[in-house]
């Protein structure tokens, strides 16, 4: 549920335990269940996270609806088609389909498909299916080419592999360059080159602290921000409270909601981040503590 910090901004730590996995009825999808983490509950307004599960045998029918929605897929293999190209999907692709564009999924294979699933702008109720439409001219795929690391004939989507992290060091994104978040690996996902405008999605990994609370310094941003872990744990000291995270939970910081991360334990941690609306290109990230040690 949602956590009112000390300045009136919210954050939400949310452990798999406390959410439930909903089968959705829309007349669109077929054994789709959704566990949302990160929504209207948790005090987001930008963006909804969820992991959703197709079983197998499962689709969902072609849709459209007024938000984007990227996915990193967890674990399982399934098809998915966006606009008009058809993708195999496997561990560790990801992509999104913009606003409007039509796309469906389907799951022939043996074990459950899992994927995260940002969605923002949030979905708001337009109609009956949270803003979602049918779009029957496309049908759920039965085939689909792989998707490489890279390739001019795919759009929309990418994977990732653990050969793709970068080195260590200081943080170097859009919003922020700089040595007050260091020891991080940074890989971005979903993000305008890959055609996106209202959200970004991307791998964060954290080495060991060689110096403890010198990971993620305490900083807030004029966006949303979740953290998916994916392993490791670390702690975190958001909205003036400490949290202990691990592999499996999430973390929903919102707009202004202070936070910083350090690993302190043997092994990198590693999480799925997603940021709503996208950051504006320069002062996307604001340090407290730069701004306090003008006063003295
Ligand atoms: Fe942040």
């Amino acid at each position: 549920m949602e956590r009112r910090t000390a300045t009136g901004t919210s954050y939400a730590l949310v452990r798999p335990e406390d959410v439930m996995s909903v089968a959705v009825d829309d007349g669109i999808a077929d054994r789709l269940e959704v566990a949302v983490y990160a929504g209207r509950e948790q005090g987001a307004i930008h963006l909804e996270s969820a992991v959703a599960t197709l079983a197998p045998g499962g689709t969902i029918g072609g849709h459209i609806h007024p938000f984007e929605e990227s996915f990193y897929v967890l674990q399982g293999r399934g098809f998915i088609t966006i606009a008009d190209t058809s993708y195999q999907l496997r561990t560790g692709d990801f992509g999104f389909a913009p606003l409007a564009h039509p796309h469906a999924w389907s799951n022939p294979f043996d074990e459950p498909l899992r994927w995260l699933r940002t969605r923002s702008p949030q979905p708001r109720p337009i109609g009956e299916n949270q803003g979602s439409f049918a779009f029957s001219e496309l049908a759920p795929p039965s085939s689909g080419r792989a998707i490489d690391v890279e390739s001019v004939g795919q759009r929309f989507v990418g994977h990732f592999d653990d050969s793709q992290v970068p080195p260590p060091g200081p943080l170097s994104m859009p919003g922020y360059h700089g040595y007050n978040i260091r020891n991080v690996s940074v890989r971005m996902m979903v993000d305008e080159l890959l055609g996106a405008q209202h959200h970004t999605l991307f791998i964060v990994e954290f080495i060991p602290s060689t110096v403890p609370g010198m990971s993620a310094k305490e900083h807030f941003h004029p966006f949303e921000e979740t953290y998916f872990f994916t392993a490791g744990a670390a702690e975190g000291l958001i909205g003036g409270e400490s949290v202990s995270v691990t592999a499996g939970d999430l973390v929903f910081a919102g707009v202004n909601t202070s936070h910083g991360y350090t690993n302190e334990g043997d092994v990198p941690v590693r999480w799925i981040e997603a940021q709503a609306p996208a950051p504006p290109p320069a002062h996307g990230t604001i340090f407290e503590a730069d701004w306090l040690a003008l006063e003295t």
